[in-house]
């Protein structure tokens, strides 16, 4: 479902994920049946318009997204309270394909946003999951807990990896993909987070002929395929993604983790 329509939306509930990670939880009945992967406009009055991804849905209408801390707008997203007001549009976008069968799901930080919805409806589908979840170190982490509680559902696992080894098996997430993939029974690979991790993703699931979906970010400004900001290779991030499968990811992976565009549009390295 698709509504370009904006609407204003309430804050009901701002929930803490860890010191630069909140979830803003409002009651939209279209954002509410959105698709895993999909990403809503989210109007900041005053300040901006950002593309977030929909990390939360409910039967009962509510739906959530996930918000780090880093520049102007994340950060005014970030500081609003309950019965602040934002603006809507969406959602928009490429989603996830759930499967039935044992995937495994590599994030790392807010790119675990998109992944949280996506596990629920894989485990309502039965489908066995291995989640891998990488960060530099244990300040980092977000939704471990809601994933181990949404993977208790299925025969999962989660691992945790740390580039410093503070929490979980110290490394790389992608480190802890090959002893998994190498038993040979893993169907589908779905990931998001920073891109360099998801080139490597790409490049691990190619040696083992294994199918991945990957959400994409780049800068958005009208999220629906007009201005060409979002654009990667000869695509658009919000009309042909963010979500895109194996063979797109494999034609755009020479900018995949080496080039972005800036706010006015210029290619810069990363
Ligand atoms: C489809 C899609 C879904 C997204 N979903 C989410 C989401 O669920 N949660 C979320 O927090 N963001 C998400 N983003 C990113 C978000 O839209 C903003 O780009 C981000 O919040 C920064 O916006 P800003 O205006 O605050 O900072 P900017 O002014 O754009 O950037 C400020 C500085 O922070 C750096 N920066 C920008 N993004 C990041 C980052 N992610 N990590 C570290 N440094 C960064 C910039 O390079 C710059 O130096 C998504 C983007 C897309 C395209
Ligand atoms: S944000 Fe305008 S074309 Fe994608």
């Amino acid at each position: 479902m698709v509504s370009d329509k904006p609407r204003i939306v309430k804050v009901l509930n701002v929930r803490d994920e860890s010191k630069t990670v909140r979830s803003l939880i409002f009651e939209d009945d279209i954002c509410s049946k959105a698709r895993p992967g999909q990403f809503v406009m989210v109007w900041i009055p005053g300040v901006d318009e950002i593309p977030m991804s929909i990390s939360m849905t409910k039967a009962n209408g509510l739906a959530g997204f996930t918000v780090r801390k880093v520049g102007e707008a994340s950060s005014a997203l970030f500081d609003m309270e309950a019965g602040s007001l934002l603006g809507v549009r969406g959602p928009y976008g490429r989603h996830f394909t759930p499967i039935i069968g044992d995937v495994m799901i590599v994030g790392a930080g807010t790119g675990l946003a998109p992944l949280m919805p996506l596990s629920e409806i894989l485990t309502q589908n039965l489908s066995s999951i291995h989640m891998i979840i990488g960060g530099k170190t244990i300040d980092e982490f977000v939704f471990v807990d809601r994933a181990r509680a949404i993977l208790s559902k299925t025969k999962s696992e989660i691992i945790i990896t740390t580039e410093d080894g503070s929490y979980g098996t110290k490394g790389l997430a992608t480190d802890a993909m090959e002893p998994i993939l190498k038993e040979g029974h893993i169907d589908k690979i779905y990931t998001c987070g920073p891109e360099l991790m998801i080139k490597k993703v790409l490049e691990i699931a190619q040696v083992f002929s294994v199918p991945i979906q990957a959400s994409l970010e780049r800068i958005m400004k009208c999220g629906i395929g007009i201005c060409g900001s979002c654009c990667i290779g000869r695509y658009r991030v919000c009309k042909d993604g963010p979500v895109f499968d194996s063979p797109k990811l494999e034609e755009i992976i020479g900018e995949l983790g080496l080039f972005k565009r800036d706010h006015s549009g210029r290619a810069t390295i990363i």
